[in-house]
């Protein structure tokens, strides 16, 4: 397969203080992208990047809660100071609403939102921001692929069919606004279970064969694993919380992959 080379950036508004910005994506909820955008954040600091996180999901932000994180951002000359969490540079609308308040906005108000958080915030020195979007194909994907600069999607799915339909809408759409898809991972691909037994529980292959498809580079499999679940919940990601877990070795290994494609 083609190797993939990073577009030469500055092309649209490119975020100010980092060097490159990679989104996770996919078009459903529920596929992992903000425990993938967490986990690889920590994975990539710990390839010795310097790493912000912007959690761009207006609706249903869980940086604070993947991060535990209660304070708020403070200001300075009329931009934002991210919220320093593990080392990492961090950015959410949920810093600034209490947890239980819905967020009702309207489509511009969102797009507007995501300015704020791309341009009004001063993040510092990075390598890389990392930007858990929401699901969809709606304002926030727009506005990022049609007015900030990005320079890589990866793009996460679980192997259901239900799930792959919206993937492959989600890689129609951002192909056509020339936005490089750095690849596709397989979250939840399989269940291990304690008789040593691989489970399919979402069907198998599917993530692998939609890249395939559409030409695109398949960046691996994440099983099922309650460890994962469990060090999200206590707001201190699995990278994070055990290195040497096995789910932590494919977040490295994968955080080395991305880093060599642009380093
Ligand atoms: N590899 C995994 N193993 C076990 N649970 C996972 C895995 N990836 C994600 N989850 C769980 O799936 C749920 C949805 O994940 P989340 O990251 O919030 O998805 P999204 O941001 O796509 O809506 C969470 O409860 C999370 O802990
Ligand atoms: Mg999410």
């Amino acid at each position: 397969m083609e190797q993939i080379k990073p577009r030469k950036k500055f092309v649209k508004n490119p975020i100010i203080g980092t060097k490159f910005t990679i989104a996770v994506s996919s078009a459903k909820g529920g596929v992992g992208k903000s425990t993938f955008a967490t986990n690889l954040a920590l994975a990539l600091k710990k390839n010795g990047c310097k790493i912000g996180l912007l959690d761009a999901d207006i609706y249903g932000p869980s940086l604070p809660k993947l991060f535990s994180i209660k304070e708020k951002p403070k200001s300075e000359e009329g931009k934002l100071i991210p919220v320093n969490k593990y080392d990492i540079q961090c950015m959410s609308i949920g810093f600034l609403t209490e947890e239980q308040t819905p967020m009702i906005w309207r489509g511009p108000m969102v797009t507007s939102a995501i300015k704020t958080f791309t341009q009004k915030v001063s993040w510092k020195n990075l390598d890389f921001i990392i930007v858990d979007m929401p699901p969809g194909t709606g304002d926030t994907q727009l506005t990022f692929s049609q007015e900030i600069s990005l320079d890589g999607i990866i793009i996460i799915s679980t192997p259901q069919e239900i799930a792959l339909q919206d993937v492959k809408r989600g890689i129609r759409m951002f192909d056509k606004l020339g936005t490089r898809i750095i690849g596709l991972v397989d979250n939840m691909s399989h269940f291990i279970g304690d008789d040593g037994k691989k489970y399919d529980i979402f069907g198998s292959g599917g993530v692998e064969k939609t890249a395939k498809e559409f030409n695109k580079e398949f960046l691996g499999n994440i099983p099922i694993d309650p460890e994962v679940g469990k060090y999200g919940d206590l707001g201190k990601p699995i990278v994070e919380s055990e290195t040497e877990h096995k789910i932590s070795k494919i977040y490295l290994r994968l955080a080395e992959k991305i880093k060599r494609i642009y380093f």
